[in-house]
């Protein structure tokens, strides 16, 4: 069996993408590597999303309490589901996300509003603390900056890479690997360096054999007791 790759896009910016092209890098090199690699793309900005809002709140409060969903509910959630398990149905991740006003773009933030439900990317235990679900699985994610945030002062402005560390490590994903591309927009020649240094690390890192020995898993079994995840039929 192949170990499928999700690749999430967010960025609108297409072919023109700073971190498109850093991950465009990044993935004909694993495609070299790790030959039965299949790669499905999830590009955000075009991707028709479920509501996080009308029926589908209502559904996720009900779910958590217990309460039965009707016809139209039930229907409406199952895209929530879909969205869900296409999430779920990939070993490896690769998130291409630009940094937007310190943090990430709005699509990505809306996509993980719609997957991260209790039941199914994590669940509470007996004492209410909460457990991710989502094991063997590992992500690398490349951002693009404006400026530069590898030093002090303007590191404690990144709240990209943290908030993607946290939310993805709270569902499970715990192996991640970032690389930030930076500064892309303070001149031609730090851009140029920023783009140079970022593929020769892209380069090594692969070369290196950092998914050597890659997951070919989804999620496993839930203890007992965890409130088990709660796929409608
Ligand atoms: C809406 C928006 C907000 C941005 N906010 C920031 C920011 O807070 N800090 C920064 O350094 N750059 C910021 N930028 C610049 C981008 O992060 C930078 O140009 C990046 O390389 C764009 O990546 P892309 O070409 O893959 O979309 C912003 C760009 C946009 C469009």
């Amino acid at each position: 069996m192949s170990t499928r790759l999700l690749h999430i896009i967010a960025t609108p910016r297409g072919l023109a993408s700073n971190t498109g092209r850093v991950s465009s890098v990044l993935l004909e090199e694993l495609h070299e590597r790790y030959e039965d690699l299949t790669v499905n793309t999830l590009d955000l900005f075009a991707a028709d999303l479920p509501a996080v809002a009308g029926v589908n709140i209502k559904s996720k409060y009900a779910l958590m309490t217990g309460q039965p969903l009707d016809e139209a509910a039930r229907t409406s959630w199952g895209e929530i589901e879909r969205t869900i398990e296409q999430f779920l149905d990939a070993d490896l991740y690769l998130m291409t996300v630009p940094m937007w006003n310190f943090s990430i773009p709005y699509a990505l933030k809306y996509y993980i509003d719609a997957i991260v439900q209790p039941g199914y990317l994590f669940a509470y235990d007996a004492t209410g603390q909460p457990h991710g679900l989502v094991h063997d699985k590992r992500m690398v994610c490349v951002t693009s900056r404006g400026a530069d945030y590898s030093q002090p002062p303007t590191a404690a402005l990144d709240f990209a890479e943290p908030y993607l560390r946290t939310i993805f490590g709270f569902v499970g994903i715990t192996d991640l690997h970032f690389f930030n591309v930076q500064p892309m927009d303070v001149s031609q020649e730090a851009r140029r360096d920023a783009f140079r240094s970022a593929i020769n690390d892209v380069r090594s890192w692969v070369a290196n054999g950092a998914w050597d020995g890659m997951p070919d898993v989804g999620i496993d079994e839930i203890p007992s007791d965890l409130n088990p995840p709660v796929i409608l039929d």
